[in-house]
């Protein structure tokens, strides 16, 4: 329908995607999804000894805000699950009804551009060096307390960077008609207001 607008925001980890969507999702009145959630949350399950097949098909969007999906440890476990496909392909309905649902959406994570939404009317692909990216994670999770190394955290993103990357089903990529953002040398201010203007260029003026 004429309300349908689709932004997908996908790149590596701590570019900058979560900040950006929540706030151009909050300008523009557009629901967001985070899809790394949904490979979290069955990351978490296969800590607890659940089959990632089965977990990812027993998935409710319920379970997306329950305790804190959001340590190392689990964004190890997310990044394995979301090699296999039959996980991959579990959740892909739910992202593609979100993705198309009246008054407009955003959703962040690697595959939507190429996979999840190859219409959407906007594809951002968001960077930063792998050494900015880590300390910006590192910032995050000691202030919620996590007890983490920097070093700790810079291995773990460039092990979960190549994974995403090497992996052959829906391998983290920019889509060819991407806008790329590399946020290494910009605040939160700056890369929003970079995307809004990518995001403007694009969106029918409203009535
Ligand atoms: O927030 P951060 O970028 O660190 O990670 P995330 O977006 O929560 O994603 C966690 C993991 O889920 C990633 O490392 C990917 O392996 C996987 N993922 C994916 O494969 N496809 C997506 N659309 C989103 C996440
Ligand atoms: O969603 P993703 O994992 O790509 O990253 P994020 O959660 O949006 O951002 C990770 C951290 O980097 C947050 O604490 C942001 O405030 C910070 N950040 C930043 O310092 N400068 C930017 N240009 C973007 C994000």
């Amino acid at each position: 329908s004429d309300s349908q607008f689709t932004i997908a925001i996908d790149g590596p980890a701590a570019a900058g995607k979560g900040t950006i969507s929540k706030a151009v999702a909050a300008r523009f009145g557009f629901a967001h999804l985070d899809t790394g959630l949904l490979y979290r949350a069955v990351g978490r399950r296969t800590l607890q000894g659940l089959e990632p097949i089965a977990a990812a098909h027993a998935l409710t969007p319920e379970e997306l805000e329950q305790g804190d999906l959001r340590t190392a440890e689990i964004a190890q476990a997310a990044s394995k699950v979301a090699v296999i496909p039959e996980v991959r392909a579990a959740l892909v309905d739910f992202q593609r009804a979100f993705a198309r649902r009246s008054g407009g959406a955003v959703l962040d994570g690697r595959d939507i551009g190429t996979v999840i939404c190859p219409e959407a009317e906007v594809k951002l692909f968001v960077t930063a060096s792998p050494e900015v990216r880590a300390e910006r994670r590192f910032l995050e999770l000691i202030a919620k307390g996590n007890d983490i190394s920097r070093e700790q955290v810079l291995s773990d993103v460039k092990e979960r960077d190549a994974r995403d990357t090497e992996r052959s089903t829906a391998p983290m990529k920019p889509a060819e008609d991407a806008v790329l953002l590399d946020t290494s040398d910009l605040s939160v201010e700056a890369a929003l207001e970079k995307a809004i203007k990518v995001i403007e260029a694009k969106k029918p003026a409203q009535s």
